[in-house]
């Protein structure tokens, strides 16, 4: 079996593999477009060739001005037998490429609600988590993805909680801070691997470089003037999003995080937003139940796979 990345003369088997979607986020539109932008490339799409016919495809998605990319978007398969060890095959052509710079790709999954009872989403989520996992991707998060949408209200702004934009500096301090005792699995494996500063210091080159305005972003403060925690309002390609948001520790527990996700709707929709979304893992509790407070809905899942902490 050879394997390889792709060439322009692969695309019409590339497209004829992609129009059979399954559980995979690329669509025939999304492949044509992100191969356009620099979100999919060829440097970043393998494929398995056995006696000179493809078998197997993995595409992987990545921001245009990152020189590795972040995560795969679709595993797609066509010979014989059983499809993990090649797609593991695949995925590790990936990991192996870009560990040398420290990368930590990952492959995430999008399922809709009720899927452990829909047996052909099952089937397909299992065989892809298998093959991350034999790659090296053994640790699966559970995200919960949340949507707002106008005829869902909007939420009451906060009466208690006063609201300022601030400089990376300020944004860089609150992001260290807020990331003690995080529930946010990221967050934890991230500060595994490196300290709380250079995990900070990623999120904010990761928010900084997304689509959304950079002058949404809030801090909040209290009636005594005291920083309480933030609200990184954005967009990705898909629109507008809450990217993050975060209470210092000190004062968790008066559900400030109900404040900012209402402070953070307002702006998204003061620009334009017809639709917001959010995700949280399925651990963070308190943050998932804020979404629910004000008003967002859980309408699907995502799984990320990801290397394992330590
Ligand atoms: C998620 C978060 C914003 C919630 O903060 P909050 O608004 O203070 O939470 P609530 O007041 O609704 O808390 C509800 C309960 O959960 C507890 N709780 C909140 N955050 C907690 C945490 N990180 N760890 C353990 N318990 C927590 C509260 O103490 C409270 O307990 P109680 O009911 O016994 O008093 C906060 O935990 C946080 O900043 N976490 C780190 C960043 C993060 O995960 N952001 C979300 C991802 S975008």
């Amino acid at each position: 079996m050879i394997i390889r990345t792709t060439v322009e003369s692969d695309l019409d088997t590339i497209h004829t593999l992609i129009a059979d979607q399954s559980v995979n986020t690329v669509t025939r539109e999304r492949y044509d477009e992100f191969m356009a932008n620099g979100q999919y490339r060829h440097a970043w799409s393998w494929v398995a060739e056995q006696d000179g016919r493809i078998v197997a495809l993995a595409i992987w998605w990545g921001m245009p001005q990152y020189d590795h990319p972040f995560s795969v978007d679709g595993l797609y398969f066509v010979g014989d037998g059983d499809p993990v060890p090649v797609w593991a095959e695949l995925i590790r052509h990936t990991l192996d490429a870009h560990a040398a710079e420290g990368e930590q790709p990952e492959y995430h999954i999008f399922v809709p609600n009720g899927w452990r009872e829909q047996p052909e989403v099952v089937a397909a989520l299992e065989l892809r988590l298998a093959a991350a996992a034999r790659a090296g991707l053994s640790e699966v998060t559970e995200r919960l993805r949340y949507e707002w949408l106008p005829e869902y209200g909007l939420p009451a702004r906060s009466t208690r909680l006063r609201f300022e934009p601030a400089d990376d500096e300020a944004f860089l301090a609150v992001f260290v801070r807020v990331i003690e005792g995080s529930l946010d699995a990221a967050t934890v494996r991230a500060v595994a691997q490196m300290s709380a500063e250079a995990s900070a210091k990623e999120d904010l080159e990761v928010y900084r470089s997304m689509p959304g305005e950079r002058d949404w972003w809030r801090l909040g403060y209290d009636e005594a003037g005291e920083l309480v925690g933030f609200v990184v309002p954005t967009a990705n390609n898909g629109g507008p999003v809450i990217g993050y948001l975060g209470v210092l520790a000190e004062h968790r527990g008066h559900r400030y995080s109900d404040d900012l996700l209402a402070e953070g709707t307002h702006v998204l929709v003061g620009a334009g937003a017809e639709r917001i979304r959010a995700d949280t893992d399925l651990t963070n509790r308190p943050m998932a139940a804020c979404f629910e407070r004000l008003g967002y809905r859980n309408h699907a899942v995502r799984m990320v796979a990801s290397f394992p902490v330590g």
